[in-house]
């Protein structure tokens, strides 16, 4: 079965992510900018980079290679007419869930809400591989909401068949799962969001030297 990411079109997956019932856009971009305040990094990966939300925010004085992954070859062109201005930025078509991606790591690697959408095999190991050794890993998950629905009510049909895609991920087992790898925890906090929801958001530190399991 095709990815369901591949037929929403960007301005339904905005529109919705901006409505007033869900509101995540804004709050996303607000924990990218802390994220990149906190370790004013060289270099950024954004996994699952979606139309770019938060690019604006990146310093090109600091900030002098950003990458951009995403399945959906439609949102990267749209982040490389948005972004061009943008030194160093590199876009890559990739399914997450199914390869491993050799890139050249980054200082920091940024996966906000996409564990839950392309799980965390694969996709987790290439998160790790990405993080240079000594940089950071930012991620960002949603929190279970109390009535169990994962993707907001919208009035696209595209945006309700992610549901099915769709695990909650927890933050204790990732936490967990980090630690083991020899990451570190630096900084966590969680948002309330519209309809009971919430992100939680944890930065780590990697360890001086770290290899794919
Ligand atoms: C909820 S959006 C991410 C939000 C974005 N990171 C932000 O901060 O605003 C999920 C993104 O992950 C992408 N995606 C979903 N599954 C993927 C996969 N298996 N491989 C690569 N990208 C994937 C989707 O196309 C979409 O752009």
């Amino acid at each position: 079965m095709s990815n369901p990411w591949l037929v929403v079109p960007l301005t339904e997956y905005e529109q919705h992510m901006s409505s007033v019932e869900v509101q995540q856009l804004g709050t996303l971009s607000d924990l990218f900018a802390e994220a990149i305040a906190l370790c004013r990094p060289s270099s950024i990966a954004v996994l699952g980079i979606a139309g770019g939300n938060g690019l604006d925010q990146i310093d090109n004085s600091v900030t002098a290679r950003v990458v951009g992954l995403d399945i959906n070859p439609l949102y990267l062109e749209a982040v490389r007419q948005r972004y061009s201005h943008l030194p160093g930025l590199e876009l890559h078509c990739v399914d997450l869930s199914e390869q491993y991606v050799a890139l050249e790591p980054v200082q920091l690697v940024h996966a906000a809400l996409i564990f839950e959408h392309a799980g965390v095999d694969y996709c987790l190991e290439n998160a790790l591989s990405m993080t240079a050794p000594g940089g950071n890993l930012s991620v960002v998950l949603q929190l279970p909401a109390g009535g169990g629905q994962t993707v907001g009510a919208s009035q696209f049909s595209s945006i309700q068949n992610l549901e099915s895609g769709f695990s909650v991920i927890g933050s204790a087992w990732l936490r967990k799962s980090l630690t083991e790898r020899g990451f570190r925890l630096i900084h966590q906090a969680t948002r309330s969001l519209p309809a009971g929801k919430g992100f939680w958001s944890g930065i780590f530190s990697a360890p001086e030297a770290h290899h794919r399991k």
